[in-house]
C-alpha cells in the first residue's frame, strides 16, 4: 500500500505521495504540491529537498557510509582501479576483462585534442587559475565537437562519455603547463590513463618521463574517492545545465567552475593555504581553532564540515592513511601533515566541533598527498575535477535517459507590491 504525507494548511488537509528509496531513504513527493494547494516549498541550500531519484551513489551522512552503484568505497578504494570506478559509476556494472579494455581502447581514439584549442590556451595569461582556464576549455571543446552537443541515443552517449574523459584529462594538465610555460605534451595510447596524468603534466622535451608506481597508485586512489558523490553543489550544477539539453561539455564546463569555490572542491586547495598560514605563524592551532569559532571572524577551518556527513567522511578516513603511507613510503617529511593532524585532534576534542559535528572531510588530507606528489597547490582542484568528471557524466546521462524535466526552482517574492512608473524628472 503506498504511503501518503498529510499537509494540514489553515484546516486545509492535502494528502501527497510519500516514497521510500532502496535504502529506506522517505521523501515526500511535492511536485503536484501548488497544483492541489497553491503554495511551493522553500529551502534555501536545499537542505531538505531531493532534485532526482538516482541509482548512481548512495551516501549515509549519520553513519558515514559512501557507496557507488551498492560497493562500498572502501572495497572500490582497495580492489579496484580508477577506469574501472568510471566504467562502474558511469554504465553501472564493474565491467568484464574485455568491457574495461574495450572502454579504455575506446577513450584513446578521442585522447587527441584538437590543435586550434591551443590558440585558446594561448589567450590566457600564465597567472590564470586553472580552474578558469579548465572551464573555458572544456567549453570550448564543444566547437571542435558539435556532435556530442544533442546525445540522443545510446551510442551518441556512448561516444559523447569516451570523448570527454580522453580530452578533458589533456586539457586537465594543459592548465598547468600553461601556467609553467611548458610546451603541451600529447596523451600516449600505449601508457595508462593514470600513468599518462603523470606524464602530461611532468614530461619536458628535455628527457624522458618515468612515473613512480607509488605515485600512479596513490592518485589512482584518489582519483576514484573523488568518482561522485550524489547531488553536490557541482552534480547539481552539471544536472541544472544539462536539463536545458545544453550538451556534456558545456554542462561539465559548468561544474568546473561551481567546484572551484573554497567551500566546495576548492577547499583542497584552502585548506594547504591555512596550514602553510598555522605552519608560518609558529603552528598555533589553537589560535586558528579559536578564529574558526568567533563569529566575527570571517575564518573556517578549512576541510571540516560538511552538508550531509554528521560523522567522520569515509573518504577521509582512506586518504589521511594513505597520506602516512605516501610520504612515509616516498620518505617525504612534511611539517603540514604534522599540524594537519594535530588540528583535527584539537578539532575533534572541541565542544563547537562536535556540537556540530564537523569532522575533517574529503579535501582535508588530500591536498596533503598531492603536495607530497608534487602537484601544485593551484592544481588541487583540477585534480578534484578530474577524479569527479565520471560522476558528472553519470549523472547528466542518467538526468538524460531519464528525461528530467528542465530545472526552474519557484521563489516567495519579498519586493515592492505594484507601482507607478516615475518620470526622471519627477524622481
Ligand atoms: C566538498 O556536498 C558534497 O558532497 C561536497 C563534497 C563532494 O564530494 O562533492 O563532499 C566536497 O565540498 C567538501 C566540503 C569542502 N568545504 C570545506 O571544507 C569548507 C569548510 N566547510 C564549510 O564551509 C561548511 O562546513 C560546508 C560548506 C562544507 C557545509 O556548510 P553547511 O552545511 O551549509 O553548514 P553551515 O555553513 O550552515 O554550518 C553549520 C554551523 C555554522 O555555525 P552556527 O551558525 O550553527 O553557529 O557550523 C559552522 C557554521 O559556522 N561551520 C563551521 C565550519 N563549517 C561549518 N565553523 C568553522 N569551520 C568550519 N569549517
Amino acid at each position: 500500500m503506498s504511503k501518503i504525507a498529510t499537509l494540514d494548511i489553515d484546516g486545509h488537509k492535502f494528502e501527497l505521495p510519500f516514497i521510500v528509496g532502496s535504502e529506506n531513504e522517505g521523501a515526500v513527493d511535492i511536485s503536484k504540491l501548488r497544483d492541489i494547494s497553491g503554495v511551493i516549498t522553500i529551502d534555501p541550500g536545499y537542505k531538505n529537498s531531493g532534485s532526482c531519484k538516482s541509482e548512481v551513489t548512495f551516501l549515509d551522512g549519520e553513519l558515514g557510509i559512501l557507496r557507488y552503484r551498492g560497493y562500498s568505497i572502501e572495497d572500490l578504494a582497495d580492489r579496484a582501479h580508477f577506469l574501472e570506478v568510471s566504467y562502474l559509476v558511469i554504465f553501472g556494472e564493474l565491467p568484464t576483462a574485455e568491457q574495461l579494455n574495450q572502454f579504455e581502447n575506446d577513450i584513446r581514439k578521442h585522447t587527441l585534442v584538437n590543435e586550434e584549442m591551443k590558440n585558446i590556451i594561448d589567450g590566457f595569461p600564465k597567472t590564470a587559475h586553472p580552474m578558469g582556464v579548465l572551464s573555458a576549455l572544456t567549453s570550448a571543446l564543444t566547437a571542435f565537437n558539435p556532435k556530442s552537443v544533442n546525445v540522443e541515443n545510446e551510442k551518441e552517449m556512448y561516444e559523447a562519455v569516451c570523448k570527454t574523459m580522453g580530452k578533458f584529462l589533456v586539457i586537465a594538465t594543459w592548465t598547468y603547463r600553461k601556467s609553467m610555460g611548458y610546451p603541451l605534451n600529447y596523451y600516449d595510447n600505449t601508457k595508462g590513463y593514470v600513468e599518462n596524468f603523470m606524464r602530461l603534466m611532468f614530461e619536458l622535451p628535455t628527457g624522458p618521463y618515468q612515473a613512480d608506481p607509488i605515485v600512479i597508485n596513490a592518485l589512482d586512489k584518489l582519483f576514484i574517492l573523488h568518482a561522485d558523490h550524489e547531488q553536490n553543489c557541482s552534480t547539481s550544477t552539471v544536472r541544472m545545465v544539462g536539463s536545458s539539453h545544453a550538451g556534456l561539455f558545456a554542462s561539465i564546463s559548468a561544474g568546473v567552475s561551481a567546484l572551484w569555490g573554497p567551500l566546495h572542491g576548492g577547499a583542497n586547495q584552502a585548506v594547504l593555504e591555512m596550514l602553510e598560514e598555522i605552519h608560518k605563524d609558529g603552528g598555533d592551532t589553537e589560535k586558528y581553532l579559536m578564529k574558526a569559532k568567533d563569529k566575527n571572524d570571517p575564518f573556517r577551518l578549512m576541510g571540516f564540515g560538511h552538508r550531509v556527513y554528521k560523522n567522520f567522511d569515509p573518504r577521509a578516513r582512506i586518504i589521511k592513511k594513505a597520506a602516512d603511507e605516501v610520504l612515509t613510503t616516498l620518505g617525504v617529511e612534511d611539517p603540514i601533515l604534522e599540524i594537519a593532524k594535530k588540528l583535527e585532534v584539537a578539532a575533534l576534542d572541541d565542544e563547537y566541533f562536535k556540537t556540530r559535528s564537523l569532522y575533517p572531510n574529503v579535501d582535508f588530507y588530500s591536498g596533503i598527498i598531492y603536495r607530497a606528489l608534487g602537484i601544485p597547490t593551484d592544481m588541487f582542484t583540477v585534480m578534484f575535477a578530474i577524479g569527479r568528471l565520471p560522476g558528472w557524466i553519470a549523472q547528466w546521462k542518467e538526468m538524460r535517459e531519464n528525461k528530467e524535466p528542465i530545472g526552474r526552482p519557484r521563489q516567495v517574492y519579498v519586493g515592492y507590491p505594484l507601482r507607478e512608473f516615475v518620470e526622471t524628472d519627477k524622481r
